[in-house]
């Protein structure tokens, strides 16, 4: 039964690792924690520490040998991970949505940006459903985005590309968005254009948001809570004030030794060579 309190998102106990390794071993440890309606959740933690595996595994989307060991993902209050695929399909156009780090490697190179939206929405007619592509490019701040729908992924910056697959996860209006790194590969001004762009869509759509990075000044401005992963596991879990300003583990305060706050002095390593 849906309540007020119930989380959109729901993770306990999840173990993620390889299929075949004896003794098993775990990518992932004992992963635990939710998303409210509307919040959004960072994930931080340097390269290695299990986030993009912890996305994959949420949206059921791992490749062989990786598999799920253990435990459980919600949606909702329902259980996704004994979801027949089919239904795991579904869900994952309609109700969950991810944004990749890469989005050249995305798309498909030999197919239009139009077929690859409409591709995205199964229910319409093709002129309601290419009005809709329309005017979600609009809103992801693209100009003119009837030629944008008949452009090749090649054509476009990789900025450009970043906000048609925000486009493309936003089209069935999801309850979550995962955002793997969504601006690691852009350069600065675009990269501060796509996060105030997510920012906004958050707000207006009352989505969740589970925002991945490495980054924790990138995620300082845009999240609610901040999860802090190292080596498979969580650990740290904060609003993410109370985070920033008193960081419980000794990871998270590295984390943040390593990044410059306006107004304030650089750290000891930063001003001896800046
Ligand atoms: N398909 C795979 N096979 C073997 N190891 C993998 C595979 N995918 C990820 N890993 C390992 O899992 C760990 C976590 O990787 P990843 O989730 O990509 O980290 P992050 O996204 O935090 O950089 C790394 O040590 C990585 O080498
Ligand atoms: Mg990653």
């Amino acid at each position: 039964m849906k309540s007020a309190a119930q989380p959109l998102l729901e993770v306990s106990g999840l173990y993620t690792g390889f299929q075949t390794a004896e003794p098993r071993r775990s990518l992932l440890t004992n992963i635990h924690f939710h998303i409210k309606q509307g919040e959004t959740v960072a994930v931080i933690g340097e390269s290695g520490s299990g986030k993009s595996t912890m996305a994959l595994s949420i949206m059921r989307l791992l490749e062989p040998p990786l598999c799920i060991q253990a435990g459980s993902v919600r949606l909702e209050g329902q259980e996704l991970l004994q979801l027949p695929d089919k239904e795991m399909k579904h869900i994952r156009g309609q109700r969950m949505a991810v944004v990749f780090q890469d989005p050249l490697s995305s798309f498909h190179p030999m197919l239009t940006l139009g077929s690859q939206l409409m591709e995205c929405i199964k229910d319409g007619s093709r002129r309601a459903n290419y009005a809709r592509c329309l005017e979600m490019l609009e809103r992801v701040g693209l100009p003119n985005p009837e030629k944008m729908m008949k452009s090749y992924p090649f054509e476009l910056s990789g900025g450009m590309l970043q906000r048609v697959m925000i486009a493309m996860g936003l089209l069935n209006r999801p309850k979550l968005l995962i955002a793997d790194e969504p601006t690691t590969a852009l350069d600065v001004t675009v990269q501060a254009g796509i996060l105030s762009l997510l920012k906004d869509v958050q707000r207006e759509f009352g989505m969740g948001l589970l925002f991945i990075s490495h980054d924790l000044g990138v995620v300082s401005e845009l999240a609610d809570r901040i999860v802090v992963m190292r080596q498979g596991e969580i650990v740290e879990c904060e609003q993410a004030a109370q985070l920033l300003q008193c960081p419980a583990h000794p990871y998270t305060r590295h984390l943040l030794e390593m990044v410059p706050i306006l107004g304030q002095p650089l750290p000891e390593q930063v001003r001896v060579y800046g």
